[in-house]
């Protein structure tokens, strides 16, 4: 991977904005991989102000939870309207979530399909969880494995906790995108901020390719580029 190491997220964030920038100006209507969280928001600000039509763009994101209210504003279908379609002027209809109408049984074939009925994924913004999870592919995911329902770690739950009133509001479940699934995204670009990513960020980066740490598949892409804040990088080599 190549790791950019920035002073802060506002300038990784305008790093991040600039690879998907040039990205639109060859294929306006691309395919973005889409995640969630408190890390992609300086992209999505960077991005934000440098005005380009989005208007084509197609998204998919990474993940949804399973077991909330219809509408909830936690939802990442609403969670990704709020920040990323309505402030970069997406099309909504070209913005998939994995978990929306239609039954759960069938909700990870079903956007594995539309993946891959749009091409497949040109760029895929990643997170990175403290437990080493990226999506919500905890410890122990298969690097084959595709869109399903998961179980979230107590740990991820008590670190999602923040935009709920409650712990116990947070759900158990959701769908996610698979390691198999990101690792088919033609170019990742993977964000941490933090002293509490350093671990997870060495681990994903340097560490043995390991189901333990989940974000370690992405030492099996190509194309990979890891940009993160100083504390983030603290523990690398
Ligand atoms: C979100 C996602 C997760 C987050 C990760 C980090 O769609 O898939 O992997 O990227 O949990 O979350 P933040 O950015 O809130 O620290």
């Amino acid at each position: 991977a190549e790791v950019v190491i920035l002073p802060t997220s506002a300038e990784a964030g305008d790093l991040a904005a600039s690879a998907i920038a040039s990205l639109v100006s060859r294929r306006p209507d691309a395919v973005l991989g889409l995640a969630t969280g408190s890390t992609p928001l300086s992209t999505w600000r960077a991005l934000a102000a440098r005005g380009l039509d989005l208007s084509r763009v197609r998204g998919f994101a990474l993940d949804e939870y399973v077991g909330l209210p219809a509408g909830h504003p936690e939802s990442y279908r609403a969670v990704i309207t709020r920040e990323v379609v309505e402030p970069l002027g997406l099309t909504p209809s070209l913005v998939r979530v994995p978990y929306d109408d239609g039954p759960l049984a069938t909700a990870g074939e079903r956007y594995e399909a539309a993946i891959d009925a749009a091409g497949g994924v040109d760029l895929q913004i990643l997170g990175i969880g403290t437990t080493g999870h990226i999506g919500f592919n905890e410890p122990g995911s298969s690097f084959a494995s595709l869109t399903r329902v998961k179980t979230l770690t107590e740990q991820t739950r008590a670190d999602n906790a923040r935009f709920f009133e409650s712990l116990d509001q947070v759900p158990m479940h959701c769908v996610t995108q698979g390691l198999g699934t990101i690792l088919r995204a033609r170019h990742l670009v993977l964000l941490a901020f933090g002293e509490r990513k350093a671990e997870a960020v060495a681990g994903a980066v340097e560490g043995p390719v390991t189901a333990s740490l989940p974000g370690s598949a992405i030492q099996l892409h190509p194309h990979v580029t890891v940009i993160v804040d100083e504390a983030a990088a603290s523990r690398l080599r």
